[in-house]
């Protein structure tokens, strides 16, 4: 809201917010103190076609991009909802778990309702509070928060108050771009479409509820009795520039991010880790430091490919630091009866800060007594803000929503973590802490290096994109790999893949063997290297096809694969850095040659802010 024409504004960030969820998008805006809602099902670009023959003017207004949780992705229940007067507006990301029993009272009180979202009965019931109460729009948006239980970040406009928006959040993400002086104000669930505009910015915290007007930013409490208590907002600056938001030439954001892994582990190790000088620091984990260095167990949360890092992160705490280590999913820790005990110390690993399991595990772990220390990219993030301490992994943006750099930054982080303790404890020689230092200082041209075999791994997925399974196996530090392989594979092209240790085969997924089934295998030089060929002659005898990935000048797996992607040697600690690469590749190659869109997969949202 402000000064500039809003529509223009809002379409190019909902693109730029789009990789947050896609099945459907609107918007919201004032003119001549009606409210105009114009909402349509697919992408971003429908709506904004459909938009073209009508005219909106105007310098307030909202949009939102949907992924479906209540009711399925058609143009009714996209987003802005309105109420039955058609004077308020809302749009929201969460979910109000107790909008089943609100719904049924305001059916009774008469309203309708035109789609099946908790959104919708969220708007109704702010209304029917208003006339209720005969209170202002900001008595009624608080009185309804704290009757909805849920998570919510909300924004809320009116056509009776067209200069005004509020907004507020529990457990989902908004951030606030102030413009000079006040006078213009944007909101989204990230900074990306803000940066465009301003750097400064303030990350409303839960429980919070801002009130814009033109020249004026409050900031309140929506629990009751502090309601009126104004904090003053705290303004960070925004360190991102416009390109790391963009595609730079390449066919998409997955690409672009894949590509980038040699620079984004190197702006990871910027300035922490300078071998020559033996110097390594993590400035982030400094003073709770002797929670890690005295843990009796180190309990790691992640999901998804966060997950997988701390499966990689397990096999390198225990091997360096001689700390025993768990790794949970987060979204089955939260709901069990954990056994935390003082002296465990949690690192939680998410991408985007923002996961709602992730956050809710650590809450969980906070409210027992445990240390967290956050491994997060996204700066200023839900789950940053959340940790006692932590360590950003600093890869960037990332916007294809399925997760590549991020993997490999989180590992890095995590071993230079694990090095730190291992140091500190003497549980590495001075001589092996020197010489990874150096190996990980050379890792991103390694990674560059494993990056070349591209065009060869383009080849191998045209044979391979019409297969129906894809088999992933590896070992030790590689079983994680392994699994994140097969996750890549089916996420983006949509070919059931399954990841696991490859002496696990043998108990029952070489049942799936045939000549029709591509296995994919780790088979790098490591302890387990021996293991491994004889794992891929159990397939090669069962007719399975192989694709091993090997260290470079392998001849000997090349005599019995179908086909071999070399990567740089390294120390075996270090190669999840190198072997995630080609398997990327291959996900990717694939996925494109099926026609599928790698960016916004099918069922997919970057930042998973729901349960
Ligand atoms: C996979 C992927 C997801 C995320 C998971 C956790 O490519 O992107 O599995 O890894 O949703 O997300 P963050 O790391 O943001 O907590």
């Amino acid at each position: 809201m402000g000064e500039q024409e809003a529509l223009p504004i809002i379409l190019k960030g909902l693109k730029r917010l789009e990789y947050r969820g896609y099945d459907s998008a609107g918007v919201a805006l004032i003119r001549d103190n009606n409210l105009l809602v114009y909402k349509k099902k697919g992408k971003v670009a429908e709506l904004e076609n459909y938009l073209q023959d009508k005219v909106q003017t105007g310098s307030i207004g909202m949009g939102h991009t949907r992924w479906a949780t209540h009711g399925e992705p058609n143009d009714t229940n996209a987003h802005p909802h309105y109420s039955s007067d058609n004077r308020l507006a809302l749009i929201h990301n969460g979910i109000i778990e107790n909008y089943a029993s609100i719904k049924q009272e305001l059916l009774r009180k008469g309203h309708h309702f035109l789609g099946q979202t908790d959104s919708e009965v969220f708007i109704h019931f702010i209304e029917q509070i208003q006339k209720e109460n005969e209170c202002s729009l900001f008595e009624a948006v608080r009185i309804a928060l704290n009757e909805v239980v849920g998570a919510y970040a909300i924004v809320v406009m009116s056509a009776d108050a067209p200069n005004q928006l509020l907004a507020a959040r529990k457990s989902s993400p908004l951030v606030i771009g102030i413009g000079k002086d006040r006078q213009e104000f944007w909101l989204a669930s990230d900074a990306t479409p803000i940066i465009e505009y301003t750097n400064e910015v303030v990350y409303l915290d839960d429980l919070q509820i801002a009130v814009m007007q033109k020249g004026s930013l409050e900031i309140k409490d929506i629990r009751a009795a502090l309601g009126d208590v104004v904090s003053t907002p705290y303004i960070q600056y925004l360190d991102l520039t416009l390109d790391a938001i963009e595609k730079g030439g390449f066919d998409s954001f997955m690409l672009k991010e894949i590509f980038e892994q040699p620079e984004s582990v190197r702006n990871c190790l910027r300035g922490r880790l300078i071998a020559s000088t033996q110097h390594l620091q993590l400035g982030g984990i400094t003073k709770h430091i002797d929670k890690l260095l005295n843990a009796k167990r180190i309990i790691i949360l992640g999901c998804g490919t966060s997950w997988h890092a701390g499966l990689v992160a397990e096999y390198i705490f225990e091997e360096l630091a001689r700390i025993p280590v768990e790794v949970e999913y987060a979204s089955e820790f939260r709901y069990r009866n954990p056994i935390i005990n003082p002296d465990d110390a949690v690192i939680a690993i998410s991408q985007s800060g923002e996961t709602a399991d992730t956050l809710a595990a650590i809450d969980l772990a906070k409210s027992r007594g445990a240390t967290i220390f956050g491994v997060c990219n996204v700066v200023g993030s839900s789950i940053a803000r959340a940790t006692h301490e932590g360590a950003y992994t600093h890869a960037g943006p990332e916007i294809g929503v399925a997760s590549t750099k991020a993997f490999t930054a989180q590992v890095t982080v995590l071993l230079m973590m694990a090095l730190v303790i291992a140091k500190k404890r003497g549980t590495v020689s001075d001589a092996q802490f020197s010489e990874l230092l150096y190996e990980l200082e050379n890792i991103p041209e390694k990674i560059a290096k494993a990056l070349q075999f591209n065009a060869q791994i383009e080849d191998i997925a045209k044979i391979y994109k019409n297969a129906s399974n894809m088999i992933y196996l590896g070992r030790g530090f590689n079983f994680p790999v392994a699994l994140e392989g097969a996750l890549k594979l089916k996420e983006i092209s949509y070919i059931h893949a399954e990841g696991y240790p490859a002496a696990e085969m043998k108990h029952g997924p070489i049942a799936l063997i045939d000549a029709e089934m591509p296995v994919v295998f780790i088979a790098i030089k490591d302890s387990s290297y021996e293991k491994v060929v004889s794992n891929i002659q159990e397939v090669k005898a069962r007719k399975g096809r192989v694709i091993a990935i090997v260290n470079e000048g392998d001849t000997f797996i090349a005599t019995m694969a179908d086909h071999v992607i070399e990567i740089p040697s390294t120390y075996e600690i270090l190669t999840p850095l190198l072997t995630v690469i080609p398997l990327q590749l291959l996900a990717y190659h694939i996925a494109v040659m099926r026609g599928c869109n790698v960016d916004q997969p099918r069922n997919l949202a970057k930042s998973v802010t729901v349960e």
